[in-house]
């Protein structure tokens, strides 16, 4: 018999629902917060209150275009971490109210191994190919940077870590330095695309095992963007595009280094990328060249499916469910969480 399995995602600041039928999408809906851009980053308290004010239409909209209604759900699954805590009791309230009054399961749902799970989501209009357990995941995102061994849908383990800054917040907090407004990253990726990757050289950390460290790039960016000023205080107009290019060739180049390393290692066959980082062009790219000419199978989202979104809940969702792993009505909230 068919599952139907309502997610539900508020970790930060895009509130979004979406409904499966067991792992096809029905729908994904998400409110985008454009509150915070003249803040130049997520303010938590803005965020918890765009989120109260946005879940009910959000769940509306999703259950409404997979032309359901309510009573159709079976169960209803949520981020329950890791996450800012404000917006992650919108959703957490939200779904303990709705599984009450329908009388449904509630599922609590790991944030970043949803992001992995992404990857076994399907479209009714396409199939696509799912990777292979064991598969070696990349996952880049604005809070987290971690090279995970995946051995099954819920048997997931960190290999290797970001010691201090994430990706996204290397390519956010050198974007802000720029002039660029926020998130950056997405705006880096644009600029990149004109500019010269080579024209820049900027420090890569010497970090052992599989972990990464991002805070020392961000400081040779400064330092090196604050030597340039002096000298020419149009520096940053006239270069915009090559720093944004050599920027994001320093974060590939890094990013890939111990992906390539973990992978020989590990002797997987079949990598994936995932999280808000893995929208980049760049990185796709390199990372398709890199890994397809060494004959590994590659995966890589949707570019909808990258960033925050309650599919990747709903499906993570229906793995627990299979396994009847089901949250009590006392759930709380977790800012950090591990898996
Ligand atoms: O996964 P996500 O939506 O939220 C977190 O769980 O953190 O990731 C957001 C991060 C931000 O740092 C944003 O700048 C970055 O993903 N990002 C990108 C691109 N699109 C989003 N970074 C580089 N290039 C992009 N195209
Ligand atoms: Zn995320």
């Amino acid at each position: 018999m068919s599952v139907i399995i309502l997610g539900i995602e508020s970790s930060c600041d895009d509130t979004s629902a979406a409904v499966i039928k067991d792992n096809i999408l029905l729908s994904n809906i998400i409110a985008n917060q454009n509150v915070h851009k003249s803040y130049g980053g997520v303010v938590p308290e803005l965020a918890s209150r765009a989120h109260q004010q946005n879940i009910i239409p959000v769940v509306d909209e999703a259950i409404r275009s997979a032309n359901l209604s309510r009573d159709d759900i079976d169960a209803v699954a949520f981020t329950r971490g890791p996450g800012l805590l404000g917006s992650l009791l919108v959703g957490t309230s939200f779904v303990k109210g709705f599984a009450l009054a329908q009388n449904i399961k509630m599922i609590e749902v790991n944030h970043l191994q949803a992001h992995i799970l992404v990857h076994f989501l399907q479209q009714s209009d396409s199939v696509s190919s799912m990777p292979d357990f064991p598969f070696l995941c990349l996952l880049v995102s604005g809070g987290h940077t971690q090279l995970v061994l995946v051995k099954d849908f819920l048997d997931m383990e960190i290999i290797g870590s970001t010691i201090d800054d994430a990706a996204g917040e290397a390519f956010d907090k050198c974007a802000k330095l720029m002039g660029l407004p926020y998130p950056g990253g997405p705006h880096v990726d644009k600029l990149a695309k004109k500019g010269d990757a080579w024209r820049f050289n900027f420090n890569k950390p010497k970090i052992d095992d599989y972990n990464y460290s991002f805070s020392g790039l961000k400081t040779s960016f400064l330092y090196f963007l604050r030597d340039q000023l002096k000298k020419d205080d149009q520096f940053i107009d006239n270069n915009r595009a090559d720093l944004a290019a050599s920027l994001q060739r320093t974060i590939i180049d890094i990013l890939l280094q111990k992906f390539i390393m973990a992978a020989k290692d590990y002797k997987v066959k079949h990598i994936a990328l995932a999280g808000g980082v893995s929208a980049n062009s760049g990185l796709r790219e390199a990372v398709l060249k890199t890994f397809d000419k060494s004959g590994y199978s590659t995966y890589i989202p949707e570019f909808s499916f990258t960033t925050d979104n309650a599919a990747m809940i709903a499906i993570t969702g229906l793995y627990k469910y299979y396994k009847g792993q089901f949250a009590d009505q006392d759930v709380t909230p977790l800012a950090r969480m591990h898996f």
